[in-house]
């Protein structure tokens, strides 16, 4: 049976470090020009409904460098677009394709073309989670500070769809996390208590506040997002009124450990959620972030759909 990784949940502790050793021996692979054909005689479909430069140029990369062949489609182009259900293209594309990379407005989609393709579907992004963000951001991480467990991540901004991801993930990893958003703002409650669940087992401490300086007093890792997700641009004025205050800046950076690091999963947004000094500042390891997408998505990729 297909597996789909559509939350960080739907994989174990153990798996997310096989993930990561893949991601580090495939960085290697394909930074010396190994030929890699892991994926030969796989077609990958990468359905986007919205926007995307960093995960659609790492997967279609990723998808090429080990060999196999990715097909992208917006979902502009389908007769989704006309109303096509999506239980029927997911049947469709399950009948063509070997696995399916998706990014969606609603989780519920995603969910959908896992069930009903049958084939390996991983999450892209949905307005839920962005499950594999976290796989490259830990390896990020691993590769600067050498290690995941007992380090405190800051995550300063929206509860969204990259930070339900990060609390999952910070929880299953050992990693503490401190997000500090404004009212009304709060991850998802039921991520939330799962991750709580978790951190319960793997002794991680997790705590939401609405105070920037307590999240990112002795902070390993700064951590900052978008104020606005791609779907809420209707909420734009009332989102600048209530982010104002939670942006990662150089007087945030000061509250954090002296070898702090400075994430963003981008698009970034200078002057909003990150100033341009901290951003293109000595502390910033964001274009190594970006750069080891492709990493972590040829890990995902082998782990999903290698036959
Ligand atoms: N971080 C990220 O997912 O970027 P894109 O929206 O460009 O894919
Ligand atoms: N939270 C952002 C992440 C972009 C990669 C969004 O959903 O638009």
């Amino acid at each position: 049976m297909s597996r789909s990784f559509l939350s960080v949940s739907d994989i174990s502790a153990l798996e997310m470090d096989t993930i990561l050793s893949r991601t580090k021996s495939l960085k290697a692979s394909i930074n010396s020009g190994e030929k890699i054909a892991t994926l030969a005689d796989h077609v990958i479909c990468l359905l986007f409904e919205k926007p995307s430069t960093r995960t659609i140029a790492a997967f279609e990369v990723a998808t090429l460098r080990l060999g196999g062949d990715p097909l992208y489609f917006s979902s502009q182009e389908l007769q989704l677009s006309r109303g096509e259900p999506i239980k029927d293209t997911a049947r469709v594309l399950g009948s063509d394709m070997d696995g399916i990379v998706g990014r969606v407005f609603a989780h519920d989609t995603i969910y959908q073309l896992s069930l009903y393709s049958g084939i390996p579907v991983i999450n892209g992004l949905s307005d839920l989670e962005h499950p594999t963000q976290i796989v490259s951001d830990f390896f990020t991480i691993q590769e600067v500070k050498g290690k995941l467990r007992g380090l405190k991540i800051a995550y300063v901004g929206d509860g969204d769809n990259v930070c339900n991801s990060l609390l999952l993930g910070a929880a299953m990893m050992g990693m503490n996390l401190s997000v500090a958003c404004p009212k009304g703002f709060e991850p998802n409650d039921e991520i939330l208590e799962r991750a709580r669940l978790n951190a319960k087992v793997t002794g991680s401490s997790l705590v939401v506040t609405n105070s920037t300086s307590e999240a990112a007093t002795d902070a390993d890792v700064l951590y900052t997002d978008v104020w606005v997700s791609m779907g809420e641009e209707a909420e734009r004025e009332k989102r600048m009124k209530a982010f104002a205050g939670y942006q990662v800046n150089a007087q945030l950076l000061k509250l954090a450990k002296p070898d702090a690091v400075v994430m963003h999963c981008l698009p970034a947004h200078r002057g909003l959620e990150i100033t341009d000094d901290v951003i293109e500042g000595k502390q910033s390891i964001v274009w190594q972030q970006a750069g080891n997408k492709l990493h972590g998505a040829g890990a995902v990729l082998e782990f999903f759909l290698r036959k």
